[in-house]
């Protein structure tokens, strides 16, 4: 029996505890932007549904939900001291309040409570304001590289897009802006900051290739942001060059001595025709035995004659 009559006043004296604090409100903005890495101001304003001129308000606490470490207070009463996190701070200026996060990141994301207490009262029960967060992806990059596993297709285009939040998406099209999407492999990696790199694989398939293509990055709310073209006639870096460069020069060389062996192949040959034309009784197969028998004074034959000669055997 004592124990119902205690409840019934712990009841009582909480509904007339609620009830007398019942006039103060705290309003906020439903939904705030802010931009990685930039300032972002949750503002909210102390309201009465009674007239109090002379209101004063004694604390400001900012909590986040679902997180138990999140706790900002301003305290205004005498020998008590504020609690800021880092990063975080709590601003009064006549009945506005709010939240101050100085550098903001993605993991900032989500819903902040404040309530206040007054000379007059405390608030209702805790209004909340929506952070979002956004971060705009950087210009993407893509290049274009022979494609071995996928059959059919003798590239692949990839492009990428990294910085950005919430996760948005990255879509190709060719010089007609025909969209290409459809063929591609999309990806998507969160970093440890919160932060998006997008990525994305387009195959060419052979004999049906474009020269260029386009790959654009919109944002999560469907904006085009960036984007960035590329060819798709564009071959990667050769394999090391050593091949190459010991190659050309043996080309080169060689070919000028096979025909610096020709041209002296040719000399012979008219050589040996003149010769011929004489009476001879030696064979042609031994040609270069007549060598020293023809007219030396008029047609010295140049010593290498022979060796060509025999080469030629
Ligand atoms: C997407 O880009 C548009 C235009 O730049 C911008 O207004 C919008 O806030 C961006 N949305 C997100 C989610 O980043």
């Amino acid at each position: 029996m004592a124990s119902c009559v205690l409840l019934f006043l712990i009841f009582c004296f909480s509904c007339y505890y609620g009830h007398a604090s019942s006039f103060i409100m705290v309003v906020c903005e439903k939904t705030i932007t802010g931009q990685v890495g930039h300032q972002s101001v949750l503002t909210c304003k102390v309201e009465t549904t009674q007239d109090i001129p002379d209101l004063t308000i004694l604390m400001v606490v900012w909590k986040k939900k679902g997180d138990d470490q999140f706790l900002s207070v301003l305290d205004k009463r005498a020998g008590k001291e504020n609690k800021f996190q880092p990063g975080y701070e709590v601003a009064l200026n006549n009945r506005t309040v709010s939240l101050v996060i100085t550098d903001t990141k993605v993991k900032d994301e989500g819903e902040y409570t404040c309530q206040v207490v007054t000379d007059s009262g405390n608030s209702m029960k805790p209004t909340s304001v929506n952070l979002k967060v956004t971060a705009k992806y950087h210009p993407p990059t893509a290049n274009s590289s022979d494609e071995k596993e996928i059959p059919n297709a003798h590239k692949t285009l990839t492009c990428k897009a990294t910085g950005g939040y919430p996760k948005g998406e990255l879509r190709w099209f060719d010089e007609n802006k025909t969209e290409w999407t459809k063929s591609a492999t999309p990806e998507e990696n969160q970093m440890e900051d919160g932060l998006f790199e997008l990525s994305s694989k387009l195959p060419l398939m052979r004999g049906s290739t474009f020269s260029e293509y386009k790959c654009v990055v919109y944002n999560a709310s469907g904006d085009r942001v960036d984007s960035v073209a590329v060819s798709s006639q564009l071959t990667e870096p050769e394999p090391p060059k050593s091949h190459s460069t010991i190659i050309a020069p043996v080309v080169v060389i060689g070919s000028l001595i096979v025909g610096l062996l020709l041209l002296l192949l040719f000399i012979c040959r008219r050589r040996s025709q003149k010769k011929n034309r004489r009476p001879s009784t030696v064979p042609l197969m031994g040609a270069h035995a007549m060598v020293p028998h023809s007219d030396p004074e008029i047609d010295p034959p140049p010593p290498y004659c022979e060796d060509i000669e025999a080469i030629k055997a």
